[in-house]
């Protein structure tokens, strides 16, 4: 099959190539995927340049990228027949262990990590339901559900954060989200936002506060952890949840305990490939009922064939992507 891969860290120009690697067959448990579409994210591009927490190769050649889209060609012992020609999307397809992931034709992988896909959402979309669908999944309802409560979303035009504010509505949520311009308050409003704030101008703590009748909210669904940490504390309400998936504006913050202990605030930094597997089957089986019910929008940011890989990395590199860059395996 054609595929892509690195066989050391570094930059995506210097390690990633693109040629011919032996087709995986489905093992017991697995199913095959002949993959139509395989998301970048952020994670991936760490994990290729040795960046953040990830300074070892997850084996001595990895295929990256961890979701993907595609259709069921084959299942392995003890997979039922019902899966073969399935349309799924698929998460963890390098994570945990596993190193050779959706930048290829065909991945092999646990049954378990597959969802089926219906026909009217696009292989595109369903690149984008791993990461960033399922991250935002947990980031709302980690502690429950969230009918009648407010929830701040961080980073609202985010691939993650886009999702969160439809996910939240979706639930019966009242979002605010911050942004940094009005091109991604659009945005966000247009995925549910009730109101938006900008963080780079405005007092986000204070307008929260404002927009809430000095309530306050129950949630936070936080891309920045440290570097949103004061108006974290100036609008969350007593005994609120903050739900953290990231931390780049500051990764190791002082945290301000007596503060938090006072408000009964829950913290919850995740990373969603290890989360408890009954969390991950609960976003798989939401986003299910979610895409069945819901007008949903998905952002893709650009889409790449296969032998343009490098340049699909680079473009989440520029942190300027609006959604899930998306690399076609076929194209
Ligand atoms: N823990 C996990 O399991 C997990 C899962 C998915 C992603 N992540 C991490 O989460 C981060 C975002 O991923 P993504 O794919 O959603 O990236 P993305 O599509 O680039 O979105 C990031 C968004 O965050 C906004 N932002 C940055 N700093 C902010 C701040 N202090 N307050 C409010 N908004 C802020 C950016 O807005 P502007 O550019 O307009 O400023 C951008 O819209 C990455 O570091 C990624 O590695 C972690």
């Amino acid at each position: 099959m054609r595929a892509a891969w690195y066989e050391r860290l570094g930059s995506a120009a210097e390690v990633i190539g693109v040629g011919e690697q032996p087709t995986p067959s489905a093992g017991p448990g697995e199913v095959r995927v002949k993959l139509q579409a395989s998301g970048v994210n952020p994670a991936d591009v760490k994990r290729r340049s040795g960046l953040a927490r990830y300074t070892s190769m997850d084996g001595p050649l990895v295929i990256p990228n961890s979701d993907g889209a595609g259709i069921v060609d084959q299942v392995g012992a003890g997979v039922g027949d019902h899966w073969l020609g399935q349309r799924v999307w698929l998460y963890n397809g390098q994570r945990g262990g596993r190193a050779l992931g959706t930048a290829a034709e065909y991945i092999a992988l646990d049954a378990g990590l597959v969802t089926p896909l219906a026909d009217d959402v696009s292989f595109s979309a369903g690149a984008c339901l791993g990461i960033p669908g399922m991250t935002a999944h947990y980031g709302v309802f980690s502690d429950g559900p969230v009918r009648g409560k407010t929830v701040l979303v961080t980073g609202g035009a985010g691939a993650v954060g886009h999702y969160a504010i439809q996910l939240a509505t979706w639930a019966g949520a009242k979002v605010i989200a911050t942004v940094s311009g009005p091109e991604k308050a659009a945005e966000a409003e247009a995925a549910g936002a009730e109101a938006t704030v900008n963080y780079r101008n405005q007092d986000v703590g204070k307008a929260v506060l404002d927009l809430t009748d000095g309530a306050g909210v129950d949630r936070i669904v936080d891309v920045d952890f440290g570097g949103n940490l004061a108006a974290t504390l100036a609008c969350l309400k007593l005994n609120g949840v903050v739900t953290a998936y990231a931390s780049d504006g500051d990764l190791n913050p002082a945290i301000p305990f007596g503060a938090l202990m006072g408000r009964n605030a829950t913290l919850r930094p995740f990373v969603l490939n290890v989360l408890p597997l009954s969390a991950r089957q609960a976003a798989q089986r939401d986003i299910t009922r979610w895409l069945e019910e819901a007008d949903a929008i998905h952002r893709v940011a650009d889409s790449y064939p296969l032998n343009q890989i490098v340049a699909a990395h680079e473009a989440v590199e520029a942190l300027n992507k609006l959604g899930t860059v998306i690399v076609e395996p076929h194209r």
